[in-house]
């Protein structure tokens, strides 16, 4: 096929967190006003970015082996009138930098979190003048920069939608990049955000997930100049004409407060399922950990939540092997999973972070003990999360329908917990909300059959 010289494609990979999902998709937004179209097919890119995570080490580590292998594209296009474009994004570009230039000479561009608004002129910068690095913080608000995306670009992206409402984070635990990587706690104002949501639900988008390193640490001037946090703002998202369902993710316990608490009470549209997690079970390690909470004070807020929304699903994140845990210490960590009963939680062996303060304690934890500690912490989730799946089975719940399946007649969405269902295609198309019954269940989905 020719191409005029006017069309350009870029090909976007990400790794890490929701907000790097949603990051990908407005760079593509700032990148189609300037000409760009998106690519799944990496070999018919003129742009290539990789869109990179820092939380752990093997995170950062697979950027520098996909670079190798990207050299190698690269290098079949030069001297053609289509040279390839390279560029690392995201938290690794921001807390590596110039390094990336050094080890790896193919790379064009490196930019930060904080300013791929700038992505058109630095790549035509990178194509003009030479290699090009932007991770400053930047002073200007870069959501004002990027174009809201395209009617075409939402309906490409599905039913369901993220929107990031706030970025960075002030609490310095002391095993995280994040603070680093994506700087202090900053809300996006309330009426930006509403003007996003109301653009997303009128391209046809059904279910919002409000975005954060701390979520509940939004807060911002409301349309009659009071201070909200993130519970009222769930009540004006609430209001938005057509949208079905709204959810928040990734919470701190020291931000949950009575308000966000009695959005789950009253609002319908918020969906019963909360991420609050936690890391650990022992205090001496909470704190050592700077989570600056008890065990007890999130075991508390846990049944705060449950009595104002009694069929919410909990989910959480949690850590094994963090410097100086004893074998008691993991016990207490088994204890407040017990404890707490979740739906589903993520689990991770601590990963050493060079520049965290984590990094500089000494009584650093064996590889094996973590691993076998985090096989029985893991064994421990995975029987609660089949529990609560198996719980579900001969209930009739509402299932929002957001793609087809991998066999005819089959379309998956997702209940109100996030689990994923297996609905019969007569049932509805995708965009609707359907009521179905659950007759049986997988390791990681709910099988529906029309009611
Ligand atoms: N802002 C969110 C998410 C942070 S990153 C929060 O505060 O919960 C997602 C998860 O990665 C964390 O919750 C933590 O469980 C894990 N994580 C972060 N740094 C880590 C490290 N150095 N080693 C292992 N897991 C880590
Ligand atoms: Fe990292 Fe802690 Fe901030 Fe979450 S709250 S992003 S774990 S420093
Ligand atoms: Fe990773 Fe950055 Fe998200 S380090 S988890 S991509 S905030």
């Amino acid at each position: 096929m020719t191409q005029t010289s006017t069309e350009k494609k870029v090909f976007i990979k990400t790794w890490g967190c929701q907000m790097n999902v949603y990051d990908s998709t407005r760079m593509q937004d700032a990148l189609e006003a300037d000409g760009y179209t998106n690519t799944d097919d990496i070999t018919d890119a003129d742009l290539v970015l990789l869109n990179t995570c820092h939380i752990r080490e093997k995170a950062a580590e697979k950027v520098y082996s996909n670079l190798g292998r990207i050299r190698a594209l690269k290098n079949k296009r030069a001297g053609t009138n289509r040279p390839m474009t390279i560029g690392v994004t995201g938290c690794v570009a921001q807390a590596e930098g110039k390094e990336i230039l050094r080890r790896e000479k193919a790379v064009d561009l490196v930019v930060g979190p904080q300013t791929y608004h700038r992505l058109p002129e630095i790549v035509s910068k990178a194509k003009n003048e030479g290699r090009q690095v932007d991770t400053e913080y930047a002073v200007e608000d870069k959501f004002e920069y990027i174009p809201l995306a395209t009617k075409k670009q939402v309906q490409a992206r599905g039913v369901t939608s993220f929107l990031t409402v706030q970025e960075g984070c002030d609490k310095f635990c002391t095993f995280c990049v994040v603070p680093y990587t994506r700087g202090a706690e900053v809300s996006r104002p309330h009426s930006q955000i509403i003007e996003e949501a109301k653009s997303l639900v009128d391209a046809g988008v059904r279910e919002i997930t409000l975005l954060g390193q701390n979520v509940n640490a939004w807060h911002g001037l409301g349309p009659k100049g009071t201070e909200m946090r993130l519970g009222e703002l769930l009540y004006d998202l609430a209001e938005v004409d057509g949208l079905k369902r709204l959810r928040y993710v990734t919470s701190h316990p020291k931000d949950m407060d009575d308000g966000l608490i009695n959005a789950h009470r009253d609002l319908n549209v918020l969906m019963p399922y909360l991420h609050l997690p936690v890391q650990a079970g022992s205090d001496k390690i909470l704190k050592s950990m700077n989570r600056s909470h008890t065990a007890a004070e999130y075991v508390d807020i846990i049944k705060r939540v449950r009595e104002a929304r009694p069929d919410i699903a909990i989910s959480g994140d949690m850590i094994v092997g963090f410097p100086g845990e004893t074998d008691d210490d993991f016990e207490a960590t088994m204890e407040i999973v017990r404890q707490t009963n979740y739906a589903s939680c993520y689990s991770f062996k601590y990963s050493i972070r060079p520049g965290t303060p984590g990094a500089e304690l000494t009584d650093q934890i064996d590889e094996d003990v973590k691993s076998e500690r985090l096989q029985r912490l893991q064994a421990l989730l995975f029987e609660q999360q089949q529990a609560f799946n198996a719980g579900c089975i001969g209930k009739t719940i509402d299932v929002l329908l957001e793609k087809t399946g991998r066999e005819a007649e089959q379309l998956i969405g997702r209940s109100p917990w996030l689990q994923s269902v297996v609905v019969p295609s007569h049932c509805g198309t995708i965009g609707d909300t359907v009521t179905v019954k659950i007759i049986d269940k997988n390791t990681n989905s709910l099988i529906a059959e029309a009611v």
